[in-house]
């Protein structure tokens, strides 16, 4: 039995036949629809989520199971002070496979250790969200048509980000890649991934200012200032508007840069620059239900 921990969980090659079905699923759903019949999904959300849950749900809904769970820890017996090897044990007992998100580093993890179902890692504090991550490289590959030989601006709180952790992490197996990292000093990519990229020889850049390295993006991931990892209120309110993608901003990048963001958006982005065609942040929302689709499939050993 498999779980998803990390992006790193899966080979390269095994991520290219999940990315694979994951686009017969896109062009096919009717083929699918029914995989999953008497099948249940269990979500075990004890942080906040609309996107990741839902999305989720739908890819259980759209393969023909069904879904339970709690969508925050005080509706759950976590509340009474049960572990989290406890309520997995008990989990396992009602469904087949689970998505669990948990503030704090690990937790999944710990689950995984406990659980006689698959359990899916749907983000653990600051440490990674590899489902965002696998979304995120189905966009790429989908749209770019590669997942090699681009330059990748990462924008935004480096810091606190999960999902940019996941990303540097799971990009750092293809070929020629070169990152660029934006941020205030203060939300810096940690050092430990600095190091990782010094040690295996791929270029990164860090700059302050967006317009500094627009011009040479591929990509441009945008993220948004992660409040709730704050220590203090006056620091959230100094950072969250450092940064701002404007028409103004998006006039300088070439013309098929594509901006992905793995929302939700709070100021980062302007709404103006939802019209531009190379904003795919809703498009990625999509290809997100496609390969929960094709990773619950994979998981529970149907496709
Ligand atoms: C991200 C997360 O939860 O880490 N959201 C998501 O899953 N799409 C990003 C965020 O919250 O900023």
């Amino acid at each position: 039995m498999r779980h998803l921990m990390s992006p790193l969980d899966f080979s390269v090659e095994e991520l290219d036949q999940l990315f694979d079905l994951a686009h017969d699923i896109e062009e096919n759903p009717a083929k699918y629809s029914g995989k999953c019949t008497g099948k249940k999904l269990a979500t075990l959300f004890y942080e906040p989520s609309t996107r990741t849950r839902l999305s989720f749900e739908t890819a259980m809904l759209n393969l023909g199971g069904n879904v339970i769970g709690f969508a925050d820890a005080a509706s759950s017996s976590v509340s009474k002070g049960e572990s989290v090897s406890d309520t997995i044990r008990v989990i396992s007992c009602f469904a087949d496979i689970c998505a669990m998100r948990h503030p704090k580093e690990g937790a999944p993890m710990v689950a995984a250790s406990h659980s006689s179902i698959p359990v899916i890692n749907a983000g653990d504090g600051g440490h990674q969200h590899p489902t965002q991550t696998l979304t995120d490289l189905l966009t790429i590959r989908s749209l770019k048509g590669r997942l090699s030989g681009f330059t990748i601006g990462l924008c935004g709180d480096l810091k606190f980000g999960r999902t940019v952790h996941s990303l540097i992490n799971a990009l750092l197996r293809y070929s020629d890649i070169r990152f660029i990292f934006i941020s205030p000093v203060e939300l810096r990519v940690p050092d430990y991934i600095t190091d990782n990229l010094r040690k295996l020889g791929i270029p990164y850049q860090e700059v302050i200012k967006l317009e500094e390295c627009m011009g040479s993006l591929d990509l441009l991931y945008m993220t948004r200032v992660q409040k709730e990892r704050f220590f203090n209120e006056e620091d959230y309110v100094r950072l969250k508007d450092f940064y701002i993608l404007d028409p103004a901003k998006m006039s300088l990048a070439k013309p098929d840069m594509l901006v992905l963001h793995p929302l939700p958006r709070v100021n980062e982005i302007s709404v103006e620059v939802d019209q531009d065609p190379r904003a795919v942040y809703f498009k990625q929302v999509q290809y997100g239900v496609y390969i929960r689709m094709a990773l619950i499939l994979r998981l529970l050993e149907i496709a």
